[in-house]
């Protein structure tokens, strides 16, 4: 797919106010400091419409782009555990949950994985919600710049199998590197394949 166009719509923590028009929309999430921003703007071939920082925690609300005129992108904070009740139940920040729930125009969600890491506890409870909640989402392996293609496989190939320890069916996955845009095509066709089919 070709970008012609990428516009920053609005920002908010309130997913009632997101914006109302009617067109596909894919998310993407995961950890602080994962990635999400820098494979945003990879995607658009822009340098910083979305904002990236080396510090965890720069993208803190629920931010559209408008693609092509005809779908968004969004771009979202890092999920943490937030402590709620006395006894310390961890639940995700209520607004990220309320917007994954509650945002019918939500296609997909890209949940993105730092591909030197072993799975990690968060990040497969965010998937385990996102299934429990019928969201259907994709897993993307960032910053695969920093591995040698022999350690890159071999993690991803792990990953996939502590996932397989929960799910029959394994989601579509892709790996990335946004400093070397790398997957950028395989992404963007993926998306591209979507809309065409809506
Ligand atoms: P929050 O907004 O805090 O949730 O973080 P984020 O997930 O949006 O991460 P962001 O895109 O801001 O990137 C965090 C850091 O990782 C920055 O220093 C980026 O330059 C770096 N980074 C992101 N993607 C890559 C990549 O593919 N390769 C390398 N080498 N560094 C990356
Ligand atoms: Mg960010």
């Amino acid at each position: 797919m070709q970008i012609k166009s990428a516009e920053f719509v609005i920002s908010n923590s309130d997913v009632a106010k997101c914006p109302q028009e009617n067109i596909p929309e894919y998310a993407f999430i995961g950890r602080s400091n994962v990635g999400k921003s820098s494979l945003i703007n990879s995607l658009l071939q822009r340098k910083s419409l979305a904002k990236t920082s080396g510090r965890p925690g720069k993208t803190q609300l629920i931010n559209h782009f408008k693609i092509n005129n005809n779908w968004f992108l969004v771009d979202l904070p890092g999920y943490g555990y937030a402590k709620v009740s006395k006894k310390q139940k961890k639940t995700f920040q209520k607004f990220i949950t309320n917007y994954f729930s509650q945002r019918k125009q939500l296609i997909m969600a890209f949940v993105l994985v730092d591909c030197r890491h072993e799975p990690q506890p968060i990040d497969l409870d965010f998937i385990n919600w996102l299934g429990m909640n019928a969201i259907p989402f994709a897993l993307v392996f960032t910053k695969a710049d920093k591995l040698k293609p022999n350690a890159l496989n071999k993690n991803v190939a792990h990953y996939l199998d502590v996932l397989s320890q929960d799910w029959e069916e394994l989601p579509p996955y892709f790996i990335t590197s946004s400093t070397q845009h790398h997957g950028r095509e395989e992404l963007l066709a993926y998306i591209e394949q979507i809309n065409q089919s809506l």
